[in-house]
Formats: structure tokens, C-alpha cells, sequence
């Protein structure tokens, strides 16, 4: 039995994760649970598991996710903390020797190096929950060689089709009317911004190795393809199958193997209907664009994209600014923002805190 640590078991990609583990108790063994802000949830999760250990965050304080990261019988650790918070405990689990289902990919966007280095000295191993990760994890194991392009694929998010004066003005509400995927609101809001599928290209870009040339979106209405892999040879392979984030959270904890399991709806082409695939416009969804070019930048500013975007996020959600200046703010940070290297937790910290304190002045 794989001994599991959970850490943002009170969120959307934490409760999936135990409705997974519900259906495979033969396999696995919860062995600790945190939470951020929800004592409520926790304390019925805590009930319910019986933990060797649990911490709320909040009342705790982060270290909690560190010794969660590190419990001597979590085999794995899933990483479902949203934002720049979950960072240091997936360097720890990795240094540590875990395997980290890693669904934080803030953690990758703002200190991919680090955390590739952290699995390499501590032998710990980063296995993607996103599910376009997941599904190119999916095509490529037992064939790593020979990767040409990933695509990979957005639904494009509420306002897809909007006209850019009005998507301007979008509410919190309408920014959280996803059409394929419920998920929690910071997420939500980076699919409506396609901030999110910017953080996905540097997450590939890491994850596999591949240039930022070889990594690409496509919009994909229906969400039913998360990803193509294209070969050497020209040759291309997709993963396919109705939305839901138990299949990859599944995966990501059993990967090589795949296990029997009854919680996927199964799959019908006729049911899926048409499959459809557009350009992302890049000119209206510019988060994207500004994403994908601090990727390419490197160093320091990805961390200042994510900080940017988590600030003018936070601030939209908060009804303080317009959904329009949540792009705005993240290309006035980066735009100020003077790339450092990226060698040290601390470099990371510093440039995340600057970046912050960046956007709080625009947003004033
Ligand atoms: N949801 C999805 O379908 C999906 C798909 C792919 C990737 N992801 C990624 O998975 C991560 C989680 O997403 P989500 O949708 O599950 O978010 P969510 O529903 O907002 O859950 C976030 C979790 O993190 C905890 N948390 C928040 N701030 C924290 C802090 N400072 N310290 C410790 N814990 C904290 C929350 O605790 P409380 O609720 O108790 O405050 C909650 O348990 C994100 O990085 C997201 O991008 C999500």
C-alpha cells in the first residue's frame, strides 16, 4: 500500500483526490491532510481518514504543507494548493525522494529549474495532474524519444467568442461560468484570462524538455482532446476522453500502470459530437501572450508573471477592478520587471514579493 499526503485536500483537485483514493483504499493509504482556510472540511476529512497527520494553514501556518511534503509514510504527495504558497512544499517533497502529483503548477511556472533540480537530488519524481500534462504523459510513456511538438489544448474559457470591449467588462460571475471544467475561482479566472494556458506552456516546457517553439495551443471547445503529440516521424498521438480530473489525478498515482477503475463516465464519440479546433487570439486574450513570453524570457520572470496575475486575480474576484485589467497589470509588471537568474528559493521569494508590490501600485 502507497502511503498519500494530500495538501489542499479542502479544494476541488483535493476532494477529487479523495473521492480517487475512495475507490482505490485496496492501493492506498491517506497519511496526511492540510488545508488552507476551511477548518469545517478538514475537520470532516479528518474524521472521515483518521490521518497520521493534518494542519490548516492558515492557523498553523505553511510549514504544516512542509511536514505534510515530508511525512515519513507518504509515498506520494499530492500537490493541490493553488499558488505561489504551494512552491516550497513541493521542493520539499521532492528533495525528500516523493513523487509529487503535482497540480500546483504555480510551482513550475515561477521555479521550474529549482524544482527539476530538487527531483534530481533528491531523487523525487514530478508526475503532471493538469490534464493536457497528463494526457501527454499519457501518449509519450514508453516512447520518449523522438518528441517533435506538443499541442496542447484550451477550451478558450467563457469568453472565446467575446468581443474584446466587452470582455473589457466581464463580471466575476460570468468569469466563473466555465463551460467544460468546474475548478476553484483562481483557476477559473486564469481559463478566462488564458493565463492559465500560458502557465501550462512553461509547465510543458519543463516537464518535458521541449523548447517553447515546440510546445503550442490550440483552442478546443469541447475539451474532449487534452493534447496531441506529434513525432519525428510526422506522426501524432492524442488522449481523449469526457472532462474530469479524476482520470489524471488517478494516473498521476499509478503512472507507469494504469488500474481498473468505474469513475470515469466512458467515453462516446457520438455523445462527444463534433470535435472543433480554433487559433487562441492572441490579440484579445493577452495574459496568454505576456505568459508565454516571460516563459520564453526565463530567469526571474515567470515568478513575476504569476505574482502579477495572482494580485490582479485576488483583485478582480475582490470586485475591485474590471476583468480587462487583470492583463494590463501583468504586462505593466513585467514590462518594469528586470529579469534576474533564478538559482535560489530566495531569488524566487524576492522577485515574487517585488512583482507583488508592482501590481499593488497599478491597482491603487
Ligand atoms: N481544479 C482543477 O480542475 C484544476 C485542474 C488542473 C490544475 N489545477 C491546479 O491545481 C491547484 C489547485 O486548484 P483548485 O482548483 O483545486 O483550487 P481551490 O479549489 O481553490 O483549492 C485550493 C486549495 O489550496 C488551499 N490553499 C489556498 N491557499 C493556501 C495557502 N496559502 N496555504 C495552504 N493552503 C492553501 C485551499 O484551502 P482552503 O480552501 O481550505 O482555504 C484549498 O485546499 C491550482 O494550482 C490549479 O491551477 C486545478
Amino acid at each position: 500500500m502507497r502511503g498519500v499526503a494530500v495538501l489542499g485536500s479542502t479544494g476541488s483537485i483535493g476532494t477529487s483526490t479523495l473521492n480517487v483514493l475512495r475507490r482505490h483504499s485496496e492501493r492506498f493509504r491517506l497519511v496526511a491532510l492540510t488545508g488552507g482556510t476551511n477548518e469545517g472540511l478538514l475537520a470532516e476529512q479528518v474524521a472521515e481518514w483518521r490521518p497520521a497527520f493534518s494542519g490548516l494553514a492558515s492557523t498553523a501556518g505553511p510549514a504544516c504543507l512542509l511536514e505534510a511534503a515530508t511525512h515519513p509514510d507518504a509515498d506520494v504527495v499530492v500537490n493541490a494548493v493553488v499558488g505561489f504558497a504551494g512552491l516550497p512544499a513541493t521542493l520539499a517533497a521532492l528533495r525528500a525522494g516523493k513523487r509529487v502529483a503535482l497540480a500546483n503548477k504555480e510551482s513550475l511556472v515561477v521555479a521550474g529549474d529549482l524544482v527539476r533540480a530538487a527531483a534530481r537530488e533528491g531523487g523525487g519524481e514530478l508526475i503532471p495532474v493538469d490534464s493536457e500534462h497528463s494526457a501527454v504523459l499519457q501518449c509519450i510513456t514508453g516512447r520518449e524519444s523522438g518528441i517533435r511538438r506538443l499541442i496542447l489544448t484550451a477550451s478558450g474559457g467563457p469568453f472565446r467568442c467575446w468581443p474584446v470591449e466587452r470582455l473589457a467588462v466581464a463580471t466575476v460571475e460570468e468569469a466563473l461560468n466555465h463551460p467544460t471544467w468546474r475548478m476553484g475561482n483562481k483557476i477559473t479566472v486564469d481559463s478566462a484570462t488564458l493565463a492559465n494556458k500560458a502557465m501550462e506552456v512553461i509547465e510543458a516546457h519543463h516537464l518535458f524538455g521541449l523548447s517553447y517553439d515546440a510546445v503550442e495551443v490550440v483552442v478546443h471547445p469541447q475539451s474532449i482532446v487534452h493534447a496531441f503529440v506529434e513525432f519525428a516521424d510526422g506522426s501524432v498521438l492524442g488522449q481523449m476522453g469526457f472532462p474530469s480530473m479524476e482520470l489524471p489525478i488517478l494516473y498521476a498515482l499509478t503512472h507507469p500502470d494504469r488500474v481498473p477503475d468505474q469513475g470515469q463516465r466512458p467515453f462516446d464519440p457520438v455523445a462527444a459530437g463534433a470535435l472543433t479546433f480554433e487559433a487562441v487570439r492572441r490579440d484579445v486574450f493577452r495574459a496568454f501572450h505576456a505568459g508565454v513570453e516571460a516563459g520564453r524570457a526565463g530567469g526571474t520572470a515567470p515568478a513575476a508573471f504569476n505574482a502579477a496575475n495572482e494580485v490582479a486575480v485576488g483583485a478582480f474576484l475582490a470586485g475591485r477592478i474590471p476583468f480587462g485589467r487583470i492583463s494590463e497589470v501583468i504586462e505593466q509588471v513585467l514590462a518594469g520587471h528586470s529579469a534576474a537568474a533564478a538559482t535560489s528559493l530566495e531569488a524566487v521569494r524576492a522577485a515574487d514579493a517585488l512583482a507583488r508590490e508592482h501590481a499593488l501600485r497599478f491597482l491603487a
